[in-house]
């Protein structure tokens, strides 16, 4: 138990740092060109923010939140999505009094008590976006561009965009009645999930992979069907600017995604390399949450994309990243008085930005050199009483063999000169 850490979570490390280090980078890199900004709201919230924001009759809210009660008696969860904290946050900083659109991008940590599996974890984390205040299409472009564009850089390209409309409020209301009709008629032949999402939201059958509702929703009516012309127009219009970007996508009226907070807009990016749990990024328009968690009607839309995820593809497509970061010199020493010398130089190399190691090992000068050559220090040196004697350091540039005697005084100069 001690050794073992929780069902579903995992220690990121090495190699894999290496990757997700590069990931945020990229993210940091393409949010910032596309004018939005970081937010880190707090990893546990009210637990009513959930059950207002991702839905009560989502499969998160109803069997997959860590919630509790804290020692003063209030019901906090832990977040299981990214979008209700930064809707809350939106609120309650008044970010509506500052120029809009608000464009706001995060990388959080998320929990969900699911069933793990390979891309399915209990703790993982997301990178999203939210762009609140425009309802225009090119809200949209420009939320799906970006998610596009973080693909391409991460190398990640044989991905498909899934995309379909869900239409407004009333086109939901008008396309639920149709679809209970036509599933009233085989209503037994559901799964017992199914049978139990027909009273409370019918949209979510669509989504089922068992087989005997697979075969009832063959002939199914689909949403786009329902489309009022306000709702087709921005799908159109969203469709024509992705077009004109030359992003790739697939109209798919089975697109139906798993949250309620949807209007108009859904979509995914699903992966054609790491098996069942194959969508990196889904996400879509919500223009009726923010007033559900008590703000004026405000529009929004955004996408969540799973790191852990992104990161299985990458690792599929480029193998794992086993780069090394590497450090400037390796500083040994042999004797307590080169010892006292070898850490004062050692410090003063660190506040001039240099990275540098030394021994906390007591090592022979022989183990020192091979440490050296083990964390792949650019340049090494070893510091005794000769050297201390003669004020004559050997620094030796470990990829060419190159070496120079400095003085000690010279040593950082020089290595800020070749760094
Ligand atoms: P979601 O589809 O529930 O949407 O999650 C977004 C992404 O998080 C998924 O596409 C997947 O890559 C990843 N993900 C979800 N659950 C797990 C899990 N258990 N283990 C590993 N990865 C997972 C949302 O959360 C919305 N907040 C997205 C959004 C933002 N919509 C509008 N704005």
């Amino acid at each position: 138990m001690l050794t073992n850490a929780p069902r579903g979570t995992k220690d990121i490390y090495g190699s894999y740092m290496n990757t997700w280090k590069k990931l945020e980078d990229t993210v940091n890199e393409i949010c910032t060109n596309f004018g939005f900004n970081e937010i880190r709201t707090p990893i546990f919230e009210h637990t009513e923010l959930f059950q207002r924001g991702v839905g009560e009759t989502t499969d998160i809210v109803q069997k997959e939140m860590y919630s509790f009660t804290d020692k003063g008696d209030r019901n906090i969860t832990l977040k299981p999505e990214g979008t209700a904290g930064v809707v809350r946050a939106y609120l309650e900083r008044k970010m509506y009094a500052d120029a809009q659109p608000t464009k706001l991008f995060y990388i959080t940590p998320a929990f969900r008590y699911e069933r793990p599996q390979a891309g399915r974890y209990r703790q993982f984390h997301q990178f999203g976006v939210e762009l609140f205040g425009s309802d225009k299409p090119s809200a949209d472009a420009e939320v799906i561009a970006l998610a596009a564009n973080m693909l391409k850089n991460l190398g990640i390209t044989n991905v498909e965009l899934h995309i379909n409309s869900l239409g407004g409020p009333e086109c939901r209301k008008k396309y639920n009645n149709t679809l209970k009709e036509f599933l009233s008629k085989n209503i037994d032949s559901l799964c017992p999930t199914c049978m139990e999402r027909y009273e409370k939201n019918p949209l979510r059958i669509l989504d089922c992979k068992n087989e005997k509702c697979q075969a009832v929703l063959k002939d199914a009516p689909l949403a786009k069907d329902e489309l009022d012309t306000e709702c087709k127009e921005h799908f159109e219009e969203l469709l024509r600017l992705l077009d004109a970007m030359e992003i790739q996508y697939v109209v798919d009226p089975w697109i139906v995604r798993g949250l309620d907070y949807y209007t108009r807009t859904v979509f995914e990016f699903i992966s054609k390399d790491i098996g069942a749990q194959g969508t990196v990024c889904g996400g879509g328009r919500y223009d009726k949450l923010i007033e559900e968690c008590g703000g004026s009607p405000t529009p929004a839309v955004g996408f969540g994309a799973g790191i852990e995820r992104l990161i299985m593809t990458m690792e599929a497509i480029n193998g794992s990243n086993e780069d090394k970061p590497t450090r400037d010199i390796y500083l040994g020493y042999v004797g307590e008085n080169a010892k006292k010398t070898t850490f004062a130089l050692v410090n003063e190399l660190r506040n001039n930005n240099i990275s540098v190691e030394t021994d906390l090992m007591s090592r022979s000068v022989k183990a020192q050199m091979k440490y050296a050559n083990k964390i792949g220090a650019r340049y090494s040196a070893i510091i005794g009483d000769n050297e201390l004697e003669e004020n004559s350091v050997r620094i030796k540039n470990m990829e060419t063999r190159e070496q120079i005697d400095l003085n000690i005084e010279e040593i950082a100069k020089y290595m800020k000169e070749n760094k």
